[in-house]
């Protein structure tokens, strides 16, 4: 059933609704025959990075040693039409500042809709417990040559309660196979997932319900990789803001979390608090096996309850690697809109643009573009804004509202022309990092517990002209608007022919 089309809203139901729109749309590729087994990830690396043109989803069948129909799913927000889409925003204006704009008006006004609980959905055509638990009855990846283990949790939401106060988070943490009735959870630290929510339970001594759900409706996913849904907010709230109607959710029946009802495969299970596994490696979103090397490390050990699934199931996949890998795209669009509403949420004025450069540097390199407005201004954005990404030393650059953010010639050449880099230049050390930061030496990360946490640097690159001399400024070697408004209307013919308009 597709929903009706409004504005605003999405105009799928859930996953299949969504990739048969995705299909139309002529960005779907089918392989036939691929092996789970380093294959699928490593055709799926090679078409995001070396590529032309529209990166496709990619969804995989008759995979050897699996029934014909259960499918795997590679890429589903891998385009900026497919984020759109997605987000029910205009699938027409998919230019990255566009998406930009859009996600960012769009999201300022999201409102909780509540889901809608239900006795039952079509993830409940198939129910496993007991002997017949089996994570490994889907073909899970093993997606790098160098990752120890299958990854049941690509791209998937964690499902956990706040035993405090019962509200109910969704985030996107990776799940690696154990064994068939055991997982291991890698949650770092400062994610909700992590010290906020099992840690709670951890130091109760009571086990943590759980729930994995594969394949959920795109925007829940969404939701559920993005840091801006605030500690407190349910995604699937939000989610069904998006939707323009409540998700449907049923009752889970070991947890008695709330299960995505047309999800592809939901697990529930259950985390005893001092069990741990060996954990990873596995390759990272920015391109190396960072976690500690190739070691491994003690994660928390997730016991499967029940395995849930449509039939002839679709098993969604994320093959992080060397960027531009399958999430690069959206979370530009995630984490841009992140780091806009922090700078507003501190009162800064005259933000009129970010845009987390994740394609190349796996969102470790942001811009900002401002409207100036007094002297100190930028510098007053980059520092506040370089503390957005809790992960790992990053560079955020504030740009004039001239330059485009997401244009990295454009960029550069205001990095160079307009920063005076004994002053505008920024080094501030002792910022939060953690474990997958790839700048740390090993042995460093070997040494360091939970007691002598890692830190790590931020650079921020003011390249703005400085106001103060503002009438003294050099002119800029540029067509002016007027011109090339009149310029587009005499020479149309020749300026679309060469893709300027
Ligand atoms: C494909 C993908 C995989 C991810 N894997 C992890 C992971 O293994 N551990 C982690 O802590 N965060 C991971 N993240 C980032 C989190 O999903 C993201 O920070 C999210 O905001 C966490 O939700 P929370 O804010 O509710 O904690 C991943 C993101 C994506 C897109």
């Amino acid at each position: 059933m597709t929903v009706k089309a409004s504005r605003g809203k999405t105009t799928f139901r859930d996953l299949r609704d969504f990739l048969q729109a995705v299909e139309g749309k002529g960005e779907l590729k089918q392989v036939k025959g691929a092996n789970w087994e380093v294959e699928m990830g490593s055709i799926v690396e090679l078409i995001y990075r070396e590529g032309q043109g529209t990166r496709p989803a990619v969804l995989f069948d008759e995979t050897p040693g699996y029934p014909k129909g259960f499918r795997n799913l590679f890429g589903t927000l891998g385009s900026t039409w497919r984020i759109a889409k997605a987000l029910g925003l205009n699938e027409d204006e998919v230019q990255p500042m566009q998406l930009h704009e859009n996600w960012y008006k769009k999201s300022r006004e999201i409102k909780g809709i509540p889901p809608r609980m239900v006795t039952t959905g079509p993830v409940m055509e198939n129910v496993l417990t007991g002997k017949q638990i089996d994570v490994l009855k889907f073909p899970v990846p093993r997606f790098h040559e160098l990752d120890k283990a299958r990854y049941f949790g690509t791209q998937h939401g964690v499902i956990q309660r706040d035993p405090d106060t019962g509200w109910v988070n969704v985030g996107t943490y990776r799940v690696m196979v154990v064994n068939q009735n055991t997982l291991a959870l890698h949650a770092v630290p400062g994610k909700h997932g992590n010290l906020l929510m099992y840690e709670k339970y951890f130091a109760r001594k009571k086990p943590m319900p759980i729930a994995i759900a594969v394949g959920m409706d795109p925007v829940l996913w969404y939701l559920s990789c993005q840091t801006d849904v605030p500690w407190g907010v349910s995604e699937f709230d939000a989610g069904g803001f998006i939707k323009g109607e409540p998700l449907e959710v049923i009752k889970g029946q070991f947890t008695g979390l709330p299960l995505p009802a047309t999800a592809e495969v939901v697990v529930e299970g259950e985390v005893v608090p001092g069990e741990w596994v060996d954990e990873g490696p596995f390759g990272e979103w920015h391109g190396y096996y960072a976690n500690r090397g190739l070691l491994t490390v003690p994660e928390p050990v997730i016991h499967v309850k029940a395995i849930y699934h449509r039939t002839n199931p679709i098993f969604t996949c994320s093959m992080p690697a060397v960027p531009p890998h399958t999430f690069t795209l959206f979370l530009s669009v995630a984490d841009s809109v992140a780091i806009r509403r922090r700078l507003e949420n501190f009162g800064i004025p005259g933000i009129k643009g970010v845009w987390s450069h994740y394609t190349g540097s796996g969102g470790l390199f942001n811009v900002i573009s401002i409207q100036q407005m007094y002297s100190g201004h930028a510098k007053k954005v980059g520092v506040i804004a370089s503390q957005y990404p809790a992960e790992q030393g990053a560079y955020t650059v504030v740009v004039e509202d001239d330059i485009d953010p997401s244009n990295l010639e454009q960029v550069l050449w205001s990095m160079v022309t307009r920063c005076r880099l004994d002053r505008q230049v920024e080094i501030i050390t002792g910022c939060h990092t953690n474990n997958v930061n790839t700048a740390i030496p090993l042995s460093e990360k070997r040494s360091s517990g939970k007691a002598t946490p890692l830190t790590a640097a931020r650079i921020v690159v003011d390249a703005c002209r400085d106001i103060a001399w503002k009438e003294d400024w050099y002119p800029i070697a540029r067509i002016s608007p007027e011109l090339r408004a009149t310029l587009v209307e005499k020479w149309k013919g020749v300026l679309s022919e060469t893709g300027v308009v």
